[in-house]
């Protein structure tokens, strides 16, 4: 566990002109010649920029890009990305979302130490079109890692998409704290605590950057929640969104009307946006969550993330979207059942307040196997918090359905079918999910609020 660091006095938030001096989204080249073949390296190395005036400060990033590149790929494409670790720390590569095998998959048992490569290489099978990212995933140093720039795009895409021909835009979002010398400052007690959120909300690394709607009036939105903890229940004041794509890729009808859209860490939604009549500018803003943080933090604020200029906008008629966008077929009969429980206790240590954050009581062990699975074998899986606070729940090696939420006492099936490997679980509540694991071996399940997986709120799953 990285130490404690005390409250940094933080860099105000108007010191930070909008946009950033970073660079732009990359996106990785395909250095293969083969068809279907993506080959590429990413490379993990501190970046130093300067955002306070005579001062730098230093990120880790993936190729010197950030976010990391953009990979985009096809179903049925071979992926062999070799991976150099130029930190001081372990590291590894996890595709967040992306069915690969266990020892692909940058489990925190396979780390690539300090100076040391290695080739992770997988086959995306078909029907599993979507939007993911890749960060690191070693043991305790993953929250770091990430909030200091680790985090990556990957898209898959289908051969055939109902939705082709709409611009996309791809906006990943990820949390910059700044103290006054522009260092970017540990992990504080708070942080431990809540999830760290800093001062800034970055949207592809940019500080509340002006983007221009395209001239067509129609978008489609790819969303990334890269935050380590900051939960985006996205809005655009005035004006309603589609959904149609959440984690694992599309959903089977687009949801017209939608006011606002949650999007906890970790997960992914595709939106439609339509200008309409707007020729206006409208923030892309995260409306107030109440999550449950605990401890002397400020209250929470509606936060601007992006202004949007919909003045080159030169249609107002827009077609209607496709009735069916795919058909997700229910998993199936059950054969197994699987419970998770989460919680949090209280503890004092050096006469300070310490919480622990444990998956069925424990807190998370390398050499323990917490949950054993059937590989093939649909299972229900009942994920239950108890805790006080919201924690965002996910698992590896598959996209999963979620069946029905139940909060005081009251069930209620999920509206629509979707493919999802994250899903938020509000303080008492629980959600039932069906999975299926398709290889043997080790597959984590955590919260996806950094800290709190760093802190051993993780739980693996042996697949038999
Ligand atoms: Cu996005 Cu186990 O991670
Ligand atoms: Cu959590």
């Amino acid at each position: 566990m990285g130490e404690t660091a005390a409250p940094a006095s933080l860099l105000p938030v108007d010191a930070l002109p909008r946009g950033l001096p970073l660079r732009e989204l990359g996106k990785l080249t395909n250095e293969s010649k083969t068809l279907g073949l993506f080959r590429a390296t990413l490379t993990a190395a501190p970046l130093r920029a300067e955002l306070v005036a005579g001062h730098a400060t230093e990120f880790w990033t993936y190729n010197g890009s950030l976010p990391g590149p953009l990979i985009e790929v096809f179903e049925g494409d071979t992926i062999e990305i070799t991976f150099v670790n130029r930190l001081k720390q372990p590291s590894s590569i996890h595709w967040h979302g992306l069915p690969v095998p266990p020892e692909q998959d940058g489990n925190p048992q396979n780390p690539v130490p300090p100076g040391g490569k290695r080739v992770y290489r997988f086959t995306l099978p078909d029907g599993c079109a979507g939007t993911y990212w890749y960060h690191p995933h070693p043991h305790t140093y993953t929250a770091e890692q990430a909030f200091r720039g680790l985090a990556g795009l990957f898209i898959v895409r289908a051969r055939q998409d109902p939705l082709n021909g709409i611009p996309e835009r791809l906006l990943v979002t990820s949390d910059l704290k700044l103290d006054q010398q522009g260092k970017i400052p540990a992990d504080d007690a708070d942080d431990w605590m809540n999830g760290r959120e800093g001062q800034f909300v970055l949207v592809n690394a940019q500080h509340m950057p002006v983007v221009r709607f395209d001239t067509g009036g129609r978008e489609r939105w790819r969303i990334w929640n890269a935050c380590s903890a900051r939960y985006l229940r996205l809005t655009l004041p005035g004006i309603g969104f589609a959904l149609v794509g959440t984690d694992g890729g599309l959903i089977e009808h687009p949801i017209a009307g939608l006011q606002e859209f949650l999007v906890v860490p970790a997960q992914r939604a595709e939106l439609i946006v339509d200008a309409g009549t707007h020729r206006d500018r409208v923030d892309l803003t995260a409306a107030v969550y109440p999550r449950g943080k605990m401890g002397e933090v400020a209250p929470d604020k509606a936060l601007s993330l992006l202004t949007v200029d919909f003045s080159p906008v030169r249609s107002t008629i827009q077609p209607p979207l496709p009735l069916q966008l795919c058909s997700i077929a229910d998993l199936g009969p059950v054969k197994a059942h699987k419970r998770v429980v989460f919680t949090e206790q209280m503890s004092m240590k050096d006469g300070r307040h310490q919480m622990s954050f444990l998956v069925n009581g424990k807190t998370y062990d390398m050499k323990r196997v917490d949950l054993t699975s059937r590989r093939n074998e649909v299972e229900l899986w009942e994920i239950v918090n108890q805790a006080d606070m919201d924690h965002p729940f996910h698992l590896h090696g598959t996209q999963f359905q979620v069946v029905e939420r139940e909060i005081h006492g009251v069930v209620t099936p999920e509206p629509f079918r979707a493919w999802h490997d994250t899903v938020n679980l509000k303080s008492g509540e629980t959600v039932r999910i069906k999975a299926v694991q398709r290889w043997r071996g080790l597959r984590m399940f955590h919260c996806h609020i950094l800290e709190h997986e760093g802190l051993g709120m993780m739980g693996q799953l042996k697949v038999v």
